[in-house]
Parts: C-alpha cells; structure tokens; sequence
C-alpha cells in the first residue's frame, strides 16, 4: 500500500464567493472527499483542504453591485460554501479564507521571500484584462480584438504600474519538471496542451494591482501601499499558508500535496504559474495536479441566465447524497466533460445501486436467515470456491492505482466486477439446490463467498458512499476502519464468524423524476455567448463524444429468441421470432447464418435494437437488430451474461 504511512495532502480550489455552489463545485469537493476519505482508510496521515477565494476586483464588483462592502458579501457567501460542505459530509480539515489574516501574513512572506530572490520587479502593465476570469490578456490572444479567449466575455483595457513576476525564467525548468514527472499533470492528454503552450514562451507575469483594493497589500518592507496583489498569486498561495506557511508552520509535514484536484477552467494557472512560484520560494512541487471535466445539465451548458444551473443540494435531497456522489464519480470518465441528467442518475441508482449492490445485499441476509439462522462462516470458502475468491481478490489488489490517479470510473467500474462474480456464483452455484441435496456446507460456502466479496466491497466504497456503507457494514458485522481494512484487503483473510442483520432495501427503485426539470428559460444569446458555446461545441465534437441522453435515443433491450429458421437463398440471413416482452414476438432477420446453427440459437438470448424503424430484407420485415461484434476469429452475438427477463432495458 503505497501510502498507508506517508501524509496525503490533498486540495480543491478556493472557490470564488461571487456565486452560490452548484454542481461543478460539488463535483471537484466530491473527489477530492472521496480520495481523502480513502487515505484516511488505508492508515495514511491526511489532510484535506477547501476554502474561498475572496479577494479581486470580480468579487469587488459583485459586492458593489448588491451594495454590500467586499467582507459582508464574501462572509455570506463563503459562509453558505461552508454550510453546503458540512451538509454534504465532507471531510475537510481546515476551511480557509483568502481574508484570513495568517493567510494574509503568508503571502505577504512569500511576496517579500521571490522580491528579495530578485524574481520580482518594478514596471508598467499595458494590456488586457478579463475580470470573470481574473486573467491579463495580450493583443494578440484575443478573439476579435475584444474577447476573452478562455470565457468570451468582453475585456478591459489595463494601464498601470505593476510589479511583475519572473516567469520567464522558469520556462525550462517547467519543462523539465513536465518530463521528468510523467503524471505530474492529469490526465496525460491535459498534459500535453500545457507543454505547448509553455513551449510557446512564457512572458512574465504581473502580480500587483493599483486601480482597486479589495486585495492583499504587499509586504510593508516593500512599501508600495497603492499595490494590492494580483488575485491569483493570493489564491494558489492558500494551499501553503492553510499549513501554516509564514505563521505557525506545524502543519508543513503536509507539503508538498499529494494531489491539487481543479476543473480544467483553471489548469494552466496551476500546472504553470503555481510550480514557479513553488520554484523560486524553493518549495518541493505537488505529486499531481488533476484537471477534470465540465459537467453540463441536459446537455446544455449551465448559465444563471438560462436558469438551468444544478443545484446539488436540491439533488442530494431527492435522490440521496451517497447516490448523487456514486453516480458523479462513476458517471464520467475522469478529464472528460459530463452531462447531468436526472434520467441518467435514475437509472444508475437502479440499477448499479438498487439491482447489483443493494440487491445483493437482500440475498445476504435472505439466504443467510433461510438457511442457517443468519450466521455466516467462512471455514469453507477456500475449498469451495477458490477460484472466485483469487478473481476477486486479483481485482481487487490493483484498484487502489485508480485512486490517486483520480479514475474513480475505472475504480467503480473494477468494483462492480467484483459485483457480478458475486452475483453470478449465486445462480451458478444455486444454494437452494445444494440445500435440497443435503449439501449444507456447499451453501454455506456460496453464503459466505458473498458475505466475503461484500465486506470487501464495503470497506472500497465507504469512502464513495459512507453512509449507505454504514448500514451495510452494520449488517454484516463488520467495522469499516483501517484494521479490517487490513485484514481483507492487504492481508486477505477471510471473515470471522458473523450474524447478518436484516436491513431495509438500501436503495428503493425509483420510478420517475423527483425534481421539476428545469425549463430552460428562452433568453436570446448575446453575441460572446454564442461565441464561447461555439467553442464548446468544437472541443465536443473534437473528442467526438455524445452525451448520455444521446445515447439513449437507442433502445436496447434482452430479447429471447424463440424461433430460428434459415431463410432459403439467402447465405446469410437467418428468421428469427425474438420475445421482448411486449406479448408479441418480433421478427428479425440476421446476418449470421455463416456463424450460427439455426437450432442452436432457441433459446438463446440476445441484445436487440429496439426501436430500429422497420425494413424489408428479401421481402420479408425485420423489426429489429441483433448487437454482434466480428474479428477475424468470426462473430459473436452480444448477449447479457446471465439470463434476464425478456425485453429488460439494456442501460
Ligand atoms: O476558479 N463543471 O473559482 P471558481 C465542473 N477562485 N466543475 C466546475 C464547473 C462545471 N460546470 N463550474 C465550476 C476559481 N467548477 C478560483 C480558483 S484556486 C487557487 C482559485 C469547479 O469559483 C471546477 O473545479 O470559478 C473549477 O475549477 C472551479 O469550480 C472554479 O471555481
Ligand atoms: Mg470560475
């Protein structure tokens, strides 16, 4: 276990307190709880950081115009960031704000420490600026001389004295940090922009502001009191002063971070400006910094002014905080963009949650109070069932590396394979019969195969959905804690004796959306939001993926095939009559008479498009589409791994 005895510091972004939290800000905190709750686990000394940014002339602006001084508006709405976390759970140590006074004093050391290192100077900024994005802008990187090119928002013009940052100078030590470090950056793809764009030639960078003051001042030392900082230089700064740095330093043991988790909005700021500055204040660098998606709603992107932003309070409510928090980690693909959909986290709540995990749980105790009063021993597991317990074992031992890699999908998606052997041994294995025949200890074998793999999977997901695991592991009688940790999953021993508690069903199917949709509001798009959708839609089609909703435009169900028959003159097609459900057969007609005996497909099931238009093939209709992949060893029908029932919705 690579990090059991090592600290793990891990950080979100310092959110800006010019807008209420929605579901992007949940997301990254979400991670970065989950992955902080899983150091905690495997015995690591951990830290986890969140906060807000509070300074800038943006949040000025968005104070002045509700008529509230800076610090009234930014303890409201940093105050209700901190109350959503603490509603949601999250596990952070220290919640910091940029108005902080040690966050202040910290940064005013670390200005002084690059001043008296020569990596800052005097001069005059001429150029543009974005305030959305707190970024400067030259000419030249505008879209239609006038337009922010990361938010395609309009710019300002910016004259004014200004001390500069010395970034140049780090240009090819940056670079070499880049190669020497493979996953110093993530995901690898991210990476790569950054490389280029830094091999594009970094100019320095001005840090100082004078035509507001809603910011830090620079050290007295320095004596420039029209000077406040620039917001950026104060925001990433918080991840050293929140461990004291410039203050009390007791908590630097932390440093460097294991891992800054920021969306991709703000990745060049930290895979560049951030390292440099570690750079010249001589600091070790982080292990990772990992940029994530965008999530969109419905397939939109969120705006207040659409007023169709996602409110994850709202949606943790309705839906249940451990199944908003499985289906954001599991849903998307770490790096890519998601959509959010309540149809999407419908269904993975009934099926990855109700059917697969929840269920399973159900025939636990079902089985285990049948048959033997719910106590569960392990003593014939190995004899059994060997075979399943090396799988499980073997998936299990690699899933950690998915972690601290921030491939929460690829680590759910292992877990929930562990699932399906689960669930697989029981109709293969079938305890009922064994029962029948007397065999008793076989039974309780199968029983506490699966009481094993859960325990297992309960200790993996606790820090996915603590709550849900609670109960489970109140279930099983077992603690969910670094010592069993230990024992099942380092070690892995198998359980001791145990009872199994009845619980209620963990996750109730849910059968229709339980939030009002959002009616997207029909508001005419100025001209630089048309431009900034453009954008988004090129990257989109550039990585050619589709949303989930797109996805499901297809209708996929488990279709029984009932009937085969060749049809005559045709060396392809084979007739078939498919049961879906629907009280009627289907007739399709499939190229696959060269790979399968007619006979040998009754009986069978398949997957089948569903809602495919009818065709006529040699005269006859065909209702439907057989999923088969072909290699050069032939083709293969895609059928469902254990039989369903006729016309289940393949999802
Ligand atoms: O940038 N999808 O703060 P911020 C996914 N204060 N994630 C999203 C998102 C979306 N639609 N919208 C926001 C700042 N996020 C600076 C950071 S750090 C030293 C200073 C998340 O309030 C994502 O993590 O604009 C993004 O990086 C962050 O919110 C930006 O929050
Ligand atoms: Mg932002």
């Amino acid at each position: 276990m690579e990090n059991s005895c090592k600290n793990v510091y891990i950080t979100t972004p310092i959110y800006y307190v010019n807008d209420v939290a929605h579901i992007g800000h949940a997301y990254t905190t979400i991670i970065a709880d989950t992955v902080a709750r899983y150091s905690r686990l495997i015995g690591a000394d951990t830290f986890l950081l969140t906060g807000t940014d509070e300074h800038g002339q943006k949040i000025a602006q968005s104070a002045e115009a509700r008529g509230k001084t800076p610090k009234e508006y930014a303890d409201e709405i940093s105050g209700k960031f901190r109350k959503l976390w603490d509603d949601f759970d999250i596990t952070y140590d220290k919640f910091i704000r940029t108005t902080d006074e040690e966050h202040k004093i910290g940064v005013q050391k670390a200005f002084e420490t690059m001043y008296n290192k020569g990596d800052i100077y005097k001069g005059d900024y001429e150029g543009y600026y974005c305030v959305s994005c707190e970024t400067f802008f030259t000419e030249k990187q505008l879209v239609d001389e006038q337009f922010c090119p990361d938010c395609g928002k309009p710019t300002n013009i910016v004259k004014e004295e200004s001390f500069f940052f010395r970034l140049s100078k780090y240009e090819d030590r940056l670079l070499k940090w880049y190669e020497e470090n493979e996953d110093c950056i993530l995901p690898r793809a991210k990476k790569n922009e950054i490389i280029n764009f830094v091999k594009g030639g970094l100019k320095d960078l001005s840090i100082s502001r004078t035509s507001f003051d809603w910011g830090v001042k620079l050290p007295e030392s320095i004596n420039e009191p029209k000077h406040v900082m620039y917001v950026w230089l104060d925001a990433l700064m918080n991840y050293i002063t929140a461990l004291g740095y410039g203050t009390d330093e007791k908590n630097m043991n932390y440093w460097p971070a294991k891992i800054h988790l920021v969306g991709k909005d703000i990745l060049r700021f930290h895979s560049i400006y951030w390292p440099a500055f570690l750079m010249s204040l001589e600091l070790p660098l982080p292990e990772h910094i990992a940029a994530h998606g965008w999530w969109t709603r419905d397939g939109d992107k969120m705006s207040k002014s659409k007023g169709n932003v996602v409110n994850p309070k709202e949606v943790a409510d309705a839906y249940g905080l451990d199944a908003f928090r499985y289906f954001m980690l599991r849903e998307v693909p770490f790096g890519q963009d998601g959509d959010f959909s309540q149809k999407a986290l419908i269904d993975r709540i009934n099926s990855d949650l109700g059917n697969d995990l929840g269920n399973l749980l159900n025939r636990i105790s079902g089985m285990s109070g049948k048959y033997f009063d719910y106590k569960v021993t392990s003593k014939d597991v190995e004899r059994f069932h060997k075979k399943e317990l090396d799988e499980v074992n073997e998936i299990l031992a690699n899933v950690e590396s998915y972690i601290y890699k921030m491939q929460l999908n690829r680590y759910l998606e292992d877990i929930w394979k562990v699932l399906t052997i689960a669930n697989k041994a029981i109709g293969d294995y079938e305890p009922w019969t064994k029962m029948k025949e007397g065999k008793e200890d076989e039974a309780m074998a199968l029983v506490a195969l699966i009481t094993n793999i859960m325990a297992r999977v309960a200790l993996l997901l606790d820090s996915v959905m603590p709550e849900k695991i609670s109960k489970i592991a109140a279930s099983l009688g077992i603690k969910i804690d670094t010592v069993t940790y230990k024992k099942l999953l380092v070690n892995k021993e198998l359980l001791e004796d145990t009872t199994i508690t009845k619980v209620e069903q963990l996750f109730p199917r849910i059968e229709e959306l339980l939030l009002e949709q959002a009616k997207p509001t029909d508001v005419s798009k100025t001209e630089t939001e048309e431009k900034s959708c453009k954008n988004e839609s090129t990257v989109l089609e550039e990585d050619n993926l589709i949303t989930i909703d797109k996805f499901f435009e297809t209708t996929l169900r488990i279709g029984t095939i009932v009937e085969a028959q060749e049809v005559p003159k045709s060396s392809k097609l084979l007739k078939l009559q498919v049961d879906l459900g629907e009280g009627r057969n289907r007739q399709i007609l499939a190229g696959i008479k060269e790979y399968y005996d007619a006979s040998s497909l009754v009986g069978t099931q398949a997957c089948v498009v569903a809602n495919l238009k009818p065709a006529k093939l040699m005269g006859m209709l065909s209702e439907g589409m057989l999923l088969a992949a072909r290699d050069e060893n032939g083709l293969s029908l895609v059928r469902p791994e254990t039989s369903k029932k006729s016309g289940t919705k393949i999802s």
